[in-house]
């Protein structure tokens, strides 16, 4: 279905299309990156350049130039009638993406694959705008692109199987590690990763320790490369809370996914983590980061009540099917970077330990946020079984 010779066409050129865009004429496929602000279109054909040039440099690549030329801008929409498949990065609004997905019809061949990089919109969705729903799939890449190994792959409901077949060799063969996920919100990683977040900003609004405390103790004592408060911070609270406000609608407002009033007022005050100075943490210059307590126990109970609620997250995707267990396991350690895999956390802490942990959180609060997955209840499962 695809092969070397095969067009691809991005729409959007911003930061996650310039980057997809990079990864396949790397490969060695002719792009063509088609945006509808030519402005954004030339800041990303310079920084493709500079970017490719310096690798160049480093030694990472040999042949800029011809990658480059592989290389066509656009501003009509008609570039793309020769692609073989065309992947979207554009704006997060499924009206708009909709819109597009039907002209792309108008100028593609028959047979060419659309796909749509959305992080939380639903890939049947915008499948079912088009005449031939059944040439529709997500194709999910994590930021930046060239960098990051994990690629979702998500048929629609309408999907063709071939289809899902040829996205993930292709995916393969442009050196990504793809996983099948099913077409829910937030697909895997942006589901199972929730409660690094939510579980963090219930800790510090119950007082029970400080931002830097609960940074300190997912790094130093969790293992993590970066903790929850100075990742959000990096992600940008316009995004990462956004992500968990959509994934709690969209699952019919399920108490593991509430979003907090306190990540919500600091997207409200602009306080929107790096890129505005101020998030969690204040980036201004000579301000002194705030000073984690060290204390162990403190530290050691942080890290338990944060990990196991992602176990029961991962654990109930595996017992609903979302995804197999080892596309799990890929999608928190290629996606974002976790230490290990969360089943194979459980299986080191054992189902038990985590099952009597998420239950005394449970009989603490009477929250339905920490009802246990039935998989961890099942007495003595091992979830490398699954493996
Ligand atoms: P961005 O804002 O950097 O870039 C979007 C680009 O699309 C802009 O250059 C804009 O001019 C162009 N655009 C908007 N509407 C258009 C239209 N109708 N036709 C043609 N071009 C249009 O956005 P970013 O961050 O690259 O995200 C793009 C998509 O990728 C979104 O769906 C987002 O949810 C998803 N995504 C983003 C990730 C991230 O970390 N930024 C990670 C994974 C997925």
């Amino acid at each position: 279905m695809f092969d070397k010779n095969t067009i691809i066409g991005i729409v959007g050129s911003g930061a996650m299309g310039s980057g997809i865009a990079q990864v396949a004429a790397t490969t060695g496929h002719n792009v063509v990156l088609f945006d509808n602000n030519a402005t954004a279109l030339n800041k990303a054909k310079t920084s493709l350049a500079t970017t490719l040039k310096k690798l160049e440099e480093k030694g990472k690549l040999k042949n800029a130039d011809e990658i480059l030329q592989r290389f066509s801008f656009a501003t009509d929409i008609n570039a793309f009638a020769d692609c073989g498949l065309i992947i979207e990065a554009i704006v997060e609004n499924l009206d708009v993406k909709k819109a597009v997905f039907k002209q792309l019809e108008t100028v593609v061949k028959d047979d060419c694959v659309l796909a749509t990089n959305t992080s939380s919109l639903s890939v049947t969705s915008i499948a079912a705008a088009c005449t031939k729903p059944e040439r529709v799939i997500g194709l999910h890449f994590f930021n930046p692109p060239p960098l990051m190994a994990l690629v979702e792959v998500i048929p629609a409901v309408q999907t063709n199987d071939a289809i899902v077949a040829a996205s993930k060799t292709r995916m393969e063969q442009w050196s990504k590690v793809p996983i099948i996920v099913k077409d829910t919100p937030g697909f895997i990683v942006n589901r199972v990763a929730r409660p690094f977040y939510g579980e963090a900003i219930r800790i510090l609004e119950e007082g029970i320790a400080d931002i830097a405390t609960i940074d300190w103790a997912m790094t130093e004592l969790g293992g993590f490369r970066i903790g929850p408060f100075a990742l959000m911070d990096y992600i940008g609270h316009d995004v990462n809370y956004v992500v968990t406000e959509t994934v709690f609608q969209s699952f019919f407002y399920d108490p593991r996914y509430k979003p907090s009033f306190l990540q919500k007022r600091l997207l409200e005050a602009g306080w929107l983590g790096r890129k505005s100075g101020q998030g969690f943490y204040n980036y201004g210059e000579g301000i002194q980061t705030p000073v984690p307590v060290k204390d162990t126990v403190l530290g050691n109970k942080i890290v338990q009540r944060i990990v196991v609620m992602l176990i029961n997250e991962a654990a109930d995707a595996l017992h609903l099917g979302i995804a197999s267990a080892q596309d799990i396991e890929l999608a928190m350690t290629k996606g974002v970077n976790y230490p290990k895999g969360l089943l194979q956390w459980a299986d080191d802490w054992g189902a038990d330990k985590c099952l009597a942990i998420l239950d005394n959180l449970y009989k603490e609060y009477h929250d339905d946020r920490y009802r246990a997955s039935v998989l961890l209840r099942k007495n003595g499962i091992l979830l490398r079984k699954f493996l």
